[in-house]
């Protein structure tokens, strides 16, 4: 049997041992699956924000139809005879028809449509691990349930006239869809894959690839994760408020433009921000630790570094949010950017989650390499 491989955090290439029962190449597939599918959970939820800040939200009045048809109008004449009294309790009697917006949300159902059939894949390529590591299938078919329940959701936004607290709930399901697949992924790698370094002896001019064992790692690394996963929630459950009110803002103060927006906001705005240094500060020291130890040239080094480039990224899109006078552009990546940071986190804490711990040990912790 052939040795499955995965490119290390240095580039180099890392052979992952063979274990009995799943396949290299059907642990291979379903990594690459589920990565597509992680990716792709990514690219709607940028959709979904620029659906929401260019208010195309009732682009589509109904659901699963769009006008009742099922490829949506482009033109005015296109549409049932009975429009602007069928649709009325959703704006339209006195809102104009506009293709843009139409389309805007017609692409996004489709990309969820897409997110649902590459969802059903992953779970079919997470066959294999049912008897060796039922995890994997198990948290790729949660994956899949609550891609599907949020769909459901995304249907009662529309039915809701785009109640804010509606947004809010599909919001907290996609974060539930990315937290299975990562877990997924992260035990299906395994940690000779994601711990994995080289390390070249001089004098030998041989080349080890060694995984440092989570025990060399401070006993309350794992708190540490936890605490900033933590506050990373608490002020994502901010910004949800605080988009809470924009959205209201918006509709109900329509004598106010985008730039007065932020002066509307309640005070929560204010802890929303101050609280992202606090942020910051825990990602910073987070870095730090994981830079001390071992782990700095593995997976979790890098996923670490990453962390803290995005959370002064995020920083910087609020700063823009609240002194540019509320971009539009901003809202999307804004939102993007903070469903990224929480990828990370739960990915820095899938890998010292005890149950990975568990699996560590079972696997030797130095793996001589041929010479590179
Ligand atoms: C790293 C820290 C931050 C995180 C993780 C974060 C996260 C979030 C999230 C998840 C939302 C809800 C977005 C949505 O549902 O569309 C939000 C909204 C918002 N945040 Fe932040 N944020 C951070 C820092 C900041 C800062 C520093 C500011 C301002 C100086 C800011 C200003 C805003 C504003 C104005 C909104 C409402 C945006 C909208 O309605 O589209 N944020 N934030």
């Amino acid at each position: 049997m052939s040795n499955l491989s995965m490119p290390s955090a240095d580039g180099s290439a890392v052979e992952l041992p063979a274990r009995s029962g799943v396949k290299p190449h059907e642990r291979r597939r379903f990594i690459w699956m589920v990565l597509i599918t992680i990716t792709a959970v990514y690219f709607l939820i940028l959709v979904g924000g620029t659906v929401r800040a260019t208010g195309a939200g009732m682009g589509c009045p109904d659901w699963p139809l769009c006008f009742g048809q099922f490829v949506p109008p482009t033109q005015e004449s296109q549409l049932p005879p009975d429009w602007r009294v069928r649709y009325a309790d959703r704006g339209y009697d006195t809102a104009d028809f506009d293709p843009v917006k139409t389309w805007t949300e017609y692409l996004n159902r489709l990309v969820g449509a897409t997110i649902g059939l590459l969802a059903i894949l992953t779970v079919l390529a997470a066959r294999p691990f049912r008897r060796e590591q039922p995890v994997v299938f198990w948290s790729s078919l949660g994956g899949l349930l609550f891609i599907a329940f949020n769909g459901w959701l995304g249907s009662m936004v529309v039915a809701s006239n785009l109640r804010p607290v509606m947004i809010s709930a599909h919001m907290v399901g996609a974060f539930l869809v990315q937290m299975c697949f990562i877990y997924a992924v992260v035990r299906a790698a395994g940690p000779q894959a994601l711990l994995a370094q080289r390390i070249t002896s001089p004098q030998a001019g041989q080349t080890t690839q060694q995984s440092p064992t989570l025990r060399e790692l401070p006993s309350w690394f794992r708190s540490l994760v936890l605490a900033t996963l933590a506050a990373l929630t608490l002020q994502i459950f901010l910004g949800i408020q605080i988009r809470e009110s924009v959205d209201l803002i918006s509709r109900i103060a329509t004598d106010l433009t985008r730039d007065q927006w932020i002066e509307a906001i309640p005070w929560i705005f204010e802890v929303h921000r101050s609280f992202s240094w606090v942020l910051l500060g825990l990602c910073l020291y987070l870095m730090f630790r994981v830079y001390q130890s071992p782990f700095r040239r593995t997976r979790a080094g890098l996923m670490a570094a990453l962390l803290v480039g995005f959370t002064a990224f995020e920083m910087a899109l609020g700063g823009a949010l609240n002194h540019l006078g509320f971009p539009l552009i901003a809202q999307p990546v804004h939102l993007l950017t903070a469903h990224l940071m929480f990828g990370l986190l739960w990915f820095l804490y899938a890998v010292v989650s005890p149950s990975f711990s568990k699996a560590q040990s079972k696997n030797s912790k130095t793996m001589d390499l041929q010479h590179v």
